[in-house]
């Protein structure tokens, strides 16, 4: 962690004024404003170029902080908070009248994490209030998991970000909907399915069509804007002779080892090792003037499920800007 006390002090004195900020967690860096500000808040959308229906996950400090966010008790969420806060789990409730439609996109529910960073935490309690915080890139495009990332998103138009260091998670929070009905799994993470079931009992992991909105469920997401194709590892290795005897300018990010004639980047062969570095290695290989780049596909099984979520919607939203949606 390299923010000094005085960037701490100066970043909060800049979230009572309402400006936004970048903030380490541990899933991906954050753009945080004042969640009870509505003018702070449409500023963190007019920065990431979101559109006002998508919501944002408000940040709170600890559990005993729910009641303020949310109408009603859950016992669900007290279990869940219990068992994974401070951690990489978004509980979506019934939101408390208070809450600004700004922050819920006009939603009947609000998503609440407490996260695990030990400065979004130090913020967060020095702070008092809670603070509405999407991952800090532009609308579609990878989130950044450290603050040279957020820097390159946005240049001086957020020119406070708190340097955390490298996100351990690296990729964004598990999303449970526990408003209605039986809890459903809005968007996988790193805490899986049977984890949450293990402490709540059944959950559904598909998101329905009268499930609340989340931008994290738009096919194309968390993309490059080189092509990209995901393949297993014998067709990758087909597939990247071809294409270079076609004179095609490929990279290769792949598991343990890159292929025999390849250039790319390589990731571990386990799911938490996979996610810690995937999107730092999308963007390093994205940023080279590759014509196409191709990646391999992880084996399958419940700890892997969060990895193939954004590695199919990366593939699916690749593509120079002008393609994207
Ligand atoms: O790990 C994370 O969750 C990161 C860090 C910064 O905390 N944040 C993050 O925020 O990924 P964002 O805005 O990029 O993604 C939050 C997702 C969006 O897809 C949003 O639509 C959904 O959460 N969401 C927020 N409030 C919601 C609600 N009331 N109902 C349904 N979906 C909601
Ligand atoms: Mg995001």
């Amino acid at each position: 962690m390299t923010a000094t006390p005085t960037q701490i002090h100066e970043a909060i004195a800049a979230l009572h004024r309402g400006e936004v900020i970048g903030l380490p967690t541990e899933t991906v860096y954050g753009l945080a404003a004042d969640a009870s500000n509505v003018e702070a808040v449409n500023r963190i959308f007019a920065l990431k170029g979101r559109p006002a229906d998508h919501p944002l996950i408000v940040h709170i400090a600890d559990a005993s902080l729910l009641g303020h966010w949310t109408y009603g008790r859950s016992e669900a969420a007290e279990k869940l908070a219990q068992a994974f806060w401070p951690g990489p789990l978004t509980m979506i409730l019934p939101r408390h009248p208070s809450v600004p439609d700004a922050v819920t996109g006009g939603q009947a529910t609000v998503g609440l994490r407490c996260p695990a960073h030990p400065l979004a935490l130090r913020v967060l309690r020095e702070f008092g209030g809670g603070l509405a915080a999407p991952s800090a890139n532009r609308f579609g495009r990878i989130s950044p998991t450290t603050a040279a990332h957020v820097r390159e998103e946005f240049g001086d138009a957020v020119p406070l970000i708190l340097d955390g260091g490298e996100c351990d998670v690296g990729i964004e929070s598990t999303i449970i909907d526990l408003s209605s009905g039986t809890p459903r799994i809005l968007r996988p993470g790193i805490i899986t399915h049977a984890q949450i079931e293990a402490v709540i009992g059944p959950v559904a992991e598909q998101a329905s069509e009268l499930s609340p909105r989340a931008s994290g469920t738009l096919e194309a997401h968390y993309a490059p804007r080189t092509p990209m194709l995901l393949l297993p590892r014998d067709a990758l290795e087909k597939e990247a002779g071809e294409q270079r005897a076609f004179g095609k300018r490929i990279a290769v990010l792949a598991i343990d080892a890159l292929p025999a004639g390849s250039t790319g980047m390589v990731l571990p062969g386990n799911a938490e090792g996979f996610a810690h570095g995937l999107y730092a290695a999308l963007r390093e290989l994205d940023a080279g003037d590759e014509h196409l780049l191709l990646v391999e596909r992880p084996p399958e099984g419940d700890a892997w499920t969060a990895v193939h979520d954004r590695l199919r919607r990366a593939a699916a939203g690749a593509g120079p800007d002008d393609d994207s949606p």
